[in-house]
């Protein structure tokens, strides 16, 4: 398996009133294409700040990060935004959606703004309009931001972080605000990504999002201390509720 995203002895350390908070410490990590990666541990554990650092929202304080055979420390600015938005997916809790826009016009902004895109207007949001149907929500397109529910909102943010095919998608707790059979449906639409092959790295503190996903780490205190490897969940090699159950007994080990 190819080597989608690699993180060596990768360190960073806040400063807040003249005070160093060592937040991530020597973290090594690979992902490999196709991989459905989890990251649990407690809260304050650095689970975000290692997904702001290997997808470079953040930069490193030390140590490397290579993202598809590029080193991104040392991208500037401008060539590293135009990595997230041409290769990279985003789905946040604090969804950087833009309140004066549509639902589609959102959906369609990562689309609109690389350069890599040849296609017209029409064509971009025709495949918006198609990745809201998938996600089944296109009734709301033309929709206001705030006048969505959480659950659809969600999966807007879904449509968005595929709309320029990435090779990798982050989230971070993308079914933390949702129900049951919302959070259910957003993960049954990552699954199916991930499925396609699409790489996927998401945060969670829910054991249920976590045991769909084929490797499961957990940070305590900036440090990977476990990791569980499920196999992907499509292997019908066991049922859901005996990977939940193997899950839980290792989360149980970790401290969980
Ligand atoms: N921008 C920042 N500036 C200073 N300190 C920060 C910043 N972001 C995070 N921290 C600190 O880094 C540590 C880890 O935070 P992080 O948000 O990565 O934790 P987390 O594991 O995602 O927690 P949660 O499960 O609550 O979301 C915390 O002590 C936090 O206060
Ligand atoms: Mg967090």
């Amino acid at each position: 398996m190819n080597t989608v995203l690699q993180a060596k002895g990768l360190c960073k350390t806040y400063v807040v009133n003249k005070r160093q908070n060592n937040v991530l410490k020597n973290i090594d990590l690979t992902v490999s294409e196709g991989d459905m990666v989890a990251v649990m541990g407690p809260s304050g554990s650095g689970k975000s700040t290692l997904l702001y650092c290997v997808s470079g929202m953040d930069r490193v304080t030390a140590g490397e990060v290579i993202f598809n055979g590029k080193e991104t420390a040392s991208l500037n600015d401008k060539e590293l935004a135009r990595v997230r938005l041409d290769e990279m997916g985003f789905i946040f809790q604090q969804m950087y959606m833009m309140k004066n826009l549509s639902v589609l016009d959102n959906i369609i902004f990562p689309a609109v703004k690389s350069k890599n895109n040849k296609e017209t207007r029409a064509q971009t949001e025709e495949r918006g309009r198609a990745l809201m149907k998938r996600l089944g929500i296109e009734d709301v397109g033309s929709n206001d931001i705030n006048e969505v529910s959480g659950g659809q909102l969600q999966r807007a943010c879904i449509c968005r972080s595929m709309i320029n095919s990435p090779k990798i998608i982050f989230a971070d707790e993308p079914t933390g605000a949702l129900n049951r059979s919302s959070s259910d449906e957003v993960m049954n639409e990552l699954l199916k990504l991930n499925n396609d092959g699409t790489t996927v790295m998401c945060v969670t503190h829910d054991p249920k999002v976590a045991a769909k996903c084929s490797r499961v780490l957990y940070l305590v205190d900036g440090s990977i201390v476990g990791e569980k490897v499920l196999g992907h969940f499509d292997s019908e090699e066991k049922s859901l509720r005996d990977r939940e159950r193997e899950l839980n007994g290792w989360l149980m080990e970790q401290g969980w």
